[in-house]
């Protein structure tokens, strides 16, 4: 159709490069390159439309690709293409095994997740972790070696803290004695984070046992592995029930390891510099708009930062993984800090392939402020997950019935779609109700939709004949086609809403598609032919939905 259209303009004597784009209104695609040209050619749009409407309504084989193509004010060319050039489309696109999708043969390393161990996981940690497994599960499906890892911080000053609490609870206990439950953690932690803001003296002990953590200090060793074994368990516990998942457990622990290599590298290359007794790298560029501030790198006291960490953590990957790209699904407040840590790296010379933040917004509660318990206090994820199958289990009688792992894909569908379908960077409001509905943009409508079409698709077919039979038919199969693109467009640009957004489309035409055609009692072709484009069509929903980390419950 675009060779088409090029070499109608060609003959015409315009030379562009003609975009055809998918239209929802008047037709069903739409070129619009008229109006760029009528300034270079100094002529009305419209005229220039209307000479190529002309040409490409003369042409032999004009109804083998469209049924009309007209001109519309102020320069529009509305394009309807013809049922047999839409169904050759189609099944083309249904003979291609994974939706045509290329392979782009990228390493990326996915930097999601991100929690904190000895704290149990809150609101907050739920887009990294859901974002960053899409965008992980999308880069996979589009043919790239992809390799996820948590980067936890599993070094900071709460594991000294926590390393305080126990000293003073079991001065008398060996380390290798004393038992970390999980309770014992969740009351430690904000115990003792909360003595610190009060009390100095602690603050500073609990600075100096983390700064010998670091160190190496053996006792303390002994105690930071308990910590962290109970506290990553919990955390893979609750990741598993969202069908997170990730190659590697490292954290910046593991960073830390790299660090004599990586400044002695960094100490070659000249770029470290010294700032009252501190080690920095200076990131300042000449275009900056806003101030920034130097990479630091090594506090004076000899201690490492979260940069050190990072940078650590690249200077491994690089060895380890030899990536093209490093990604970062990490809350977007922490953007100019990104931009720091990708600069020393380049600055450096640590890593040369590309680096990219992808800074998420927040979930917010009904005050649209980022979600807070009642008292004020920040919300565990547990109980974020908890209240959303509370609700979805009370929403109707017959919910209550339901099978547990159905419940549990359904609760995952509720909170999956309502983030994912935002733009990542976006703040949104979680309203619990609103999401758990069945109609509107939800998880439960596009799983029902899923679920309504499954009952009267009875056998897998793929043959398909070159007719329409309706409006819906049409408009269903139109949709259908965009999948491909749609899939370009989420990988290249790593944002699983595109696909999100599709979905909800698609399953709106889906159900037009089902109330306005009969599909019981058919037979022959038609029977067929419907078959098989709703079986493509779930085909779609539920390859999509997997990108998203949604399964599909076996009934609702
Ligand atoms: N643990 C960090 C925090 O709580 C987030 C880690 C994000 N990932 C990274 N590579 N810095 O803020």
């Amino acid at each position: 159709m675009q060779e088409l259209f090029k070499k109608a303009f060609e003959e015409l004597g315009y030379n562009t490069e003609v975009r055809i784009v998918k239209s929802n209104k008047d037709a069903d695609f739409q070129c619009d390159d008229c109006f760029k040209l009528a300034k270079e050619y100094h002529k009305a749009p419209i005229m220039i439309a209307e000479e190529v409407v002309k040409k490409i309504n003369e042409a032999k084989n004009f109804s083998q690709y469209f049924k009309e193509v007209v001109a519309a004010t102020p320069g529009f060319i509305n394009i309807k293409v013809s049922d047999e050039y839409l169904c050759n489309n189609l099944r083309s696109l249904m003979d291609k095994e994974i939706l045509g999708s290329t392979k782009e043969n990228h390493t990326i390393v996915v930097d999601y997740g991100g929690p904190n161990v000895a704290k149990p996981l809150h609101v907050g940690h739920i887009r990294p972790a859901i974002i960053g497994q899409s965008i992980y599960n999308i880069l996979k499906f589009k043919g790239n070696k992809v390799i996820g890892d948590v980067h936890l911080g599993d070094i900071g000053t709460q594991m000294g803290q926590v390393i305080y609490g126990i000293l003073k609870d079991f001065p008398d206990t060996k380390p290798e004695d004393v038992e970390v439950t999980l309770d014992y953690l969740n009351e430690t932690y904000p115990k003792i984070s909360a003595l610190c803001k009060e009390d100095e003296e602690v603050k500073a002990k609990c600075l100096e046992i983390t700064k010998n953590l670091q160190d190496g200090d053996p006792k303390y060793q002994i105690l930071w592995k308990k910590i962290w074994d109970t506290s990553v368990a919990d955390i893979k516990r609750i990741y598993d029930y969202l069908d997170v998942h990730f190659d590697y457990w490292y954290g910046e622990s593991h960073a830390h390891k790299q660090f004599p290599e990586m400044l002695e590298y960094m100490e070659k290359q000249n770029v470290i510099k010294i700032d009252d007794g501190a080690k920095i790298i200076e990131v300042k560029e000449k275009d900056d708009k806003i101030e920034m501030p130097p990479c630091l790198i090594q506090k004076s006291d000899g201690a490492y930062l979260y940069a050190t960490s990072d940078l650590g953590t690249i200077w491994q990957r690089v060895k380890d993984f030899h990536p093209d790209e490093i990604i970062y699904v990490v809350d977007g407040r922490q953007s100019m800090y990104f931009e720091q840590v990708f600069r020393a790296a380049r600055k450096s010379h640590i890593f040369e392939g590309i680096l990219q933040h992808h800074g998420n917004g927040t979930v917010n509660g009904p005050n649209n402020k980022p979600f807070k318990t009642r008292d004020g206090g920040t919300l565990k994820l547990e109980d974020l997950i908890l209240k959303v199958k509370e609700e979805f289990i009370n929403l109707r009688e017959e919910n209550k019935n339901m099978d547990e792992e159905d419940i549990d894909k359904i609760v995952n569908a509720i909170i999956k779609f309502a983030d994912l379908q935002n733009n990542l960077e976006r703040n949104y409001i979680f309203d619990i109700k609103k999401f758990s509905e069945v109609v509107g943009k939800t998880g439960p409508y596009i799983l029902y939709t899923y679920l309504r079409i499954n009952k009267i698709i009875n056998e897998s077919t793929n043959k398909l004949s070159n007719a329409i039979y309706s409006e819906t038919d049409r408009a269903l199969r139109l949709k259908l086609l965009e999948v491909s693109d749609v899939l370009d467009l989420a990988s290249k640009e790593r944002r699983p809403h595109y696909i999100a957004e599709y979905l909800y489309e698609l399953s709106v035409l889906a159900n037009n598609f089902y109330q306005n055609n009969k599909v019981a009692g058919l037979t022959g072709i038609q029977k067929e032919d419907f078959n098989t484009v709703l079986n493509f069509n779930n085909y779609v929903i539920k390859t999509l939905l997997h990108l998203l980390g949604i399964s599909i419950p076996k009934v609702m």
